[in-house]
């Protein structure tokens, strides 16, 4: 009989705290429902006490999204808590309350300016304040890694004692190796006298790229819950990735006898969703989920791949969602083929949603002859975005050349009023870009400009990612089309949306009746 691995994903808090992650309740909401098709156990849906829209974002979480416990989490402080169990409290029997403190002597000296009695006495009141709140209670001892091994087994005896049933260590700052984390994990569960009354989980950060590692080491010496995010979004260099975990496990099923409540094949369709909704690109060579994790490009493998698909793949591709049927539609399927086909995707559309996302699928049908799923998945994420549009790019014209200097003419819709500009630039998304720049503040510093093919051919759709920063925010905006400098205006359009107080310059003309 294999053993059972719980899977918390952390992509709506650790993940969305990676610079430019940021996402709408409604974006949150779609990660979470993906979150809960893939299978996994725990969503850590959000920091309540951080925000009024954190706290929305959680609450409505808690409310919508069946399946997985939901999970909020508060600082060891009546507040956090208070909050937390506010906003979980829809889950009913699945709300958790993620409570946590430092541990380490860095972080107790430096930062909390408190004792270890004194540490250890909030974390107690913490756990018991929490589970007056909530069913269940994970706690957490952040810096745990580089913490000392006497006072963890005497936080986590005590803790553990005040009612919590789930014990986290993180290598909150990613410093420890395998073996020695593997250890520490064994070291506690073997030491600490009521170790059996709690499942003890890890949340390892990937500064020097051993995350994964680490978890697994953990796993293999008693952890059974491991905290991981999509993509290994999260803070600094990120989490632990999901896939990666899980399809270790599941392709060395002869080493870890563990199994995990995932449906690997739901895991590049909310990777792409994920990654869509933050605007974070993934890497063509990112292990599961990169675009090239299952190309063979030389000959000696094509050759070999063509006598036996074993001599150069330890997983099949449809294994963990990569679709292999990807030409599915175009511009003659209706309606239903288009519901259908999202609904294989694990996206939910309902009737007036479908009437909108259908639109943009016959204008797309329109420019391209074959629609992907990834022209699927982009076409969708401007449904979120119309929530909370302030801007529209009406119209953009744009003329470049090698004998003139590029040039751009911009319409916008700026809260029901159309502005236009026209500006010349170092090249056509440039010239755009300074159209657009003039009509609108604040318009933020551009920090990322990047553009992807989504799918090939030369009439593939371009997606651009445009990461804009004002003051300390930092937002991400996307926008997709088969001609690219369109797609970079809308992808600048979508950012300068999610930017607070951006409104009209006041020096332009205003034309009303848009
Ligand atoms: O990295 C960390 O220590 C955390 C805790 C809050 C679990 O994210
Ligand atoms: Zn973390």
């Amino acid at each position: 009989m294999s053993d059972r691995l719980y899977i918390f994903d952390t992509t709506l808090r650790d993940g969305e705290q990676s610079p430019g992650c940021s996402m709408n309740i409604d974006e949150k909401l779609r990660v979470a429902h993906a979150l809960a098709t893939l299978g996994v156990d725990i969503i850590e849906a959000g920091f309540p006490i951080a925000s009024p829209g954190d706290f929305e974002a959680v609450h409505r979480i808690a409310k919508e999204v069946h399946g997985p416990k939901i999970a909020g989490l508060a600082r060891a402080a009546q507040r956090d808590i208070e909050r937390a169990g506010e906003a979980v409290r829809p889950a009913g029997d699945r709300a958790r309350i993620h409570t946590f403190i430092a541990t380490s002597p860095i972080h107790m000296e430096a930062k909390l300016r408190m004792s270890p009695d004194q540490v250890l006495e909030r974390a107690v009141e913490a756990v018991k304040l929490a589970r007056s709140l909530a069913p269940e209670v994970e706690f957490s001892a952040e810096d745990a890694g580089r913490s000392e091994m006497d006072f963890l087994c005497r936080i986590v005896e005590a803790t553990i004692a005040a009612g919590a049933r789930v014990i986290n260590i993180p290598d909150t700052v990613g410093y420890m190796t395998p073996d020695e984390f593997g250890y520490r994990i064994r070291t506690l569960i073997e030491r600490v006298p009521n170790s059996d009354q709690a499942i003890f989980s890890v949340h390892c950060h990937n500064d020097l790229g051993l995350a994964v590692a680490n978890s697994l080491a953990a796993v293999e010496n008693g952890a059974r819950q491991v905290e991981c995010t999509i993509n290994g979004l999260g803070e600094r260099a990120g989490n632990a990735a999901l896939e990666e975990v899980v399809m270790i496990l599941r392709t060395r099923s002869d080493r870890y006898d563990i199994e995990t409540g995932i449906d690997t094949t739901r895991i590049v369709p909310t990777s792409k969703l994920v990654s869509q909704i933050t605007g974070m690109p993934v890497q063509p060579n990112k292990a599961i989920v990169g675009a090239n994790a299952f190309a063979h490009e030389s000959g000696i493998h094509q050759d070999g791949m063509l006598k036996h698909q074993k001599t150069y793949e330890i997983m099949t591709p449809e294994s963990v969602g990569w679709n292999t049927n990807r030409m599915v539609l175009g511009k003659h399927s209706g309606r239903a083929a288009l519901k259908s086909r999202y609904d294989i995707l694990g996206v939910k559309l309902d009737d007036e949603k479908l009437v909108a996302v259908f639109e943009r699928f016959k204008v797309l049908a329109d420019k391209k002859k074959d629609i992907f799923d990834e022209d699927l998945m982009s076409i969708l994420s401007g449904d979120s975005e119309e929530l909370t549009e302030r801007i529209k790019l009406v119209s953009l014209h744009a003329a470049s050349g090698t004998r003139d200097a590029p040039i751009a003419a911009v319409e916008l819709d700026i809260e029901g009023k159309l502005h236009k500009a026209t500006a010349q630039g170092d090249g056509p998304v440039d010239a755009a870009f300074q159209a657009i720049k003039s009509l609108v503040e604040p318009n933020g510093k551009l920090l990322l400009y990047s553009v992807n093919a989504i799918t090939s051919g030369t009439d593939a759709q371009g997606e651009v990612t445009v990461r804009l920063q004002d003051g300390d925010r930092i937002v991400n905006g996307q926008g997709s089309d088969t001609d690219i400098v369109v797609a970079s205006a809308k992808a600048f359009v979508a950012a300068l949306n999610k930017l607070p107080n951006m409104h009209a310059k006041e020096v332009h003309a205003q034309y009303s009746g848009v």
